[in-house]
């Protein structure tokens, strides 16, 4: 099977990329990063991209005199780099209905809450504050809402007693680099089907039935 051309955007220290490029690199995943994009030139994501000797691109959005400038100087890059789908890990920037209707259905993000819990910024920090016992993150695809696109996976984990925003945000933190190239890999074998708000899974395995609960029963 061909490898499907992917293109990373991350607008900060890139741990989601990295976890991509290193199954990209044992070979688990049918997907060739082709572009790594950010609208900041500091960004450790373009280092990390170097590094592994991917493409990178820098386009400055204040440069912009608005968003949809901004998206179409992007989707020119992305179009040049013949990518089949974008990946969003950290890119900190709404994207226009430019930059969706260029890439329908291909577009994806991830988001480190328990969607639709906890949409928009600083979520780790909002789950706390809520006093939720469980958060975690979302892969979704990308419309034109605020994380608000149709789910593709999600995983759980609990909230303790004692977190803070650090230690939440690193337990979340290590399933979004589980979840993200799964996602990728289900997208890259064809296996996912967008029907209304859902996303139907080709030949799922199927999850356990069993309950999290926090505080556990005892
Ligand atoms: C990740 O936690 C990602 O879920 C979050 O930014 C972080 C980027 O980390 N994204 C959002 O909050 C999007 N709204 P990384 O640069 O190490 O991958």
């Amino acid at each position: 099977m061909p490898k499907i051309r992917i293109a990373v955007l991350a607008s900060g220290r890139g741990s989601n990329l990295q976890s991509i490029i290193e199954e990209s690199q044992a070979g688990r995943l049918d997907a060739e990063i082709v572009l790594v994009a950010s609208n900041k030139a500091d960004a450790g994501a373009l280092e990390r991209a170097g590094e592994a000797g991917i493409a990178t691109c820098a386009i400055d959005h204040r440069q912009f005199k608005n968003r949809e400038d901004f998206d179409r100087e992007m989707v020119a890059a992305l179009r040049e780099a013949r990518v089949d789908l974008v990946i969003l890990a950290g890119f900190m920037r709404l994207l226009s209905n430019v930059f969706i209707e260029a890439f329908p259905h291909r577009i994806m993000n991830i988001h480190p809450s328990l969607l639709p819990a906890f949409p928009g910024l600083d979520v780790q920090r909002k789950a706390l504050e809520y006093g939720a016992r469980f958060s975690g993150c979302t892969v979704h695809f990308v419309d034109g809402g605020l994380d608000t696109g149709p789910i593709i996976i999600q995983a759980v984990v609990p909230i303790h007693e004692d977190d803070n925003e650090e230690s939440l945000s690193a337990r979340i933190l290590e399933q979004e680099h589980r979840i993200y190239p799964r996602a990728i890999q289900l997208f890259a074998e064809d296996r996912l089907r967008i029907e209304g708000r859902r996303v139907r899974i080709l030949n799922p395995d199927r999850p356990e039935d069993r309950a999290l609960i926090n505080p556990p029963l005892s």
